[in-house]
């Protein structure tokens, strides 16, 4: 069972979510049988955004679930989604909202999230340009925000990718303080300031590429092949030695299992077997974002890694882990390269950032 942490909305959410940021956007039927599969699995903490293509598939997932009876009801489910830039302003939020929830089959979502605090001009697509940046007027953006949970349409409303300094602008403003502030975060990048200012307002820190992102044109493989990371992953790894039943071998089959002897137990076979447990990469850096008391999305496709991804809340890192992670190199991945040029709005990185590069 995945753990929940409780929104300064008052509202539950797991700490776990299935991510569906993805570029290119796959298939509809790859994001549709994932989600299903997540949700066999016991994922009820779904993550989209209007600009990921994932909307569409999610609400199919959640249609045939509920039909086929692997979930009792919508209410079970924790779904959020985001208003993209070219939406950013206020005569927009609600309308974007209702067209979400259109895409999705749903009459309501559990989070609604600013994406970005910038506003685009031009088409609704992944790739961002300097050239389409127009002036944005967040706090008014922010009344529409609080317009869609007045009307029940989102439970809780947030913000993404923003910075001490934006989140404190925006609370000169705010009649609703937001509920989370969902930005990038791994061992590799922190974000132990803002951590600790969002902790201090009372706002939930949820972490996106949690792993890195590798493979996406934001992300990096220098998360899940950082030597210590890699390091704290084998020295996990233990070896026990016990009696299974030959289906309970099969059921362990992620696990290198050594038979040592088969032999006659009360009638039935059994093994003596040795089990040697893998911890992997992946696993050390989602129970990490666990252990900092945040939520994370990491996003996979793929039954196995969603599976591992699950299984991070019946074991523990030592205080001694932690701290060698605490000193891990810090890089930002996500710097929002296309935005900031020389004769844009945004001249440099730090611009765009506040200064938290
Ligand atoms: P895949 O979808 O094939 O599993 P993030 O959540 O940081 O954005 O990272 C997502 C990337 O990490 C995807 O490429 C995903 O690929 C991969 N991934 C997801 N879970 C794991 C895992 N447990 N171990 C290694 N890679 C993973």
């Amino acid at each position: 069972v995945v753990p929940e942490i409780v929104l300064n909305s008052g509202r539950g959410m797991p700490v776990l979510g299935m991510g569906t940021a993805t570029y290119p956007e796959p298939p509809e039927q790859t994001v549709f049988e994932a989600v299903v599969h997540a949700m066999e699995l016991g994922y009820r903490h779904f993550d989209s955004a209007s600009v990921y293509g994932s909307e569409r598939p999610l609400g199919r997932a959640i249609s045939f679930a509920i039909e086929k009876g692997l979930i009792g009801s919508r209410d079970e489910l924790f779904i959020t989604t985001k208003l993209w830039c070219t939406d950013m302003h206020q005569d927009h939020v609600l309308p974007a909202l209702r067209h979400s929830l259109e895409v999705l089959g749903l009459e309501y979502v559990d989070l609604y999230l600013i994406h970005h605090p910038i506003r685009l001009k031009g088409e609704k697509k992944m790739e961002m340009s300097s050239d389409d940046i127009l002036p944005v007027d967040i706090p008014s953006v922010w009344e529409g925000m609080e317009e869609c949970q007045q009307q029940g349409l989102a439970k809780s409303i947030g913000v993404s990718n923003f910075t001490c300094k934006k989140i404190a602008e925006l609370l000169t403003h705010a009649k609703v303080l937001p509920a989370v502030n969902q930005v990038e975060m791994h061992p590799v990048w922190q974000q132990g300031k803002l951590r600790e200012f969002c902790q201090e307002k009372g706002i939930h820190i949820s972490a996106y590429s949690p792993l890195g992102a590798f493979g996406a044109f934001w992300g990096s493989n220098k998360v899940l092949e950082a030597e210590e990371i890699k390091r704290i992953a084998q020295s996990l790894g233990k070896s026990r030695a016990q009696v299974l039943t030959m289906d309970q071998c099969f059921l362990l089959k992620n696990y290198w299992i050594r038979a040592l002897r088969m032999f006659q137990f009360f009638g039935t076979h059994h093994y003596i077997v040795l089990i040697r447990i893998h911890f992997l990469h992946g696993q050390v850096c989602l129970r990490w974002a666990f252990q900092q008391g945040v939520s994370f999305v990491p996003k996979s496709y793929n039954k196995e890694r969603l599976k591992e991804n699950m299984e991070i809340f019946d074991w523990c890192l030592s205080a001694e882990d932690m701290e060698k992670l605490s000193l891990l190199p810090q890089e930002r991945f996500n710097l929002a390269h296309p935005l900031v040029s020389p004769t844009s709005f945004y001249k440099t990185h730090a611009d765009y950032w506040d200064g938290e590069v």
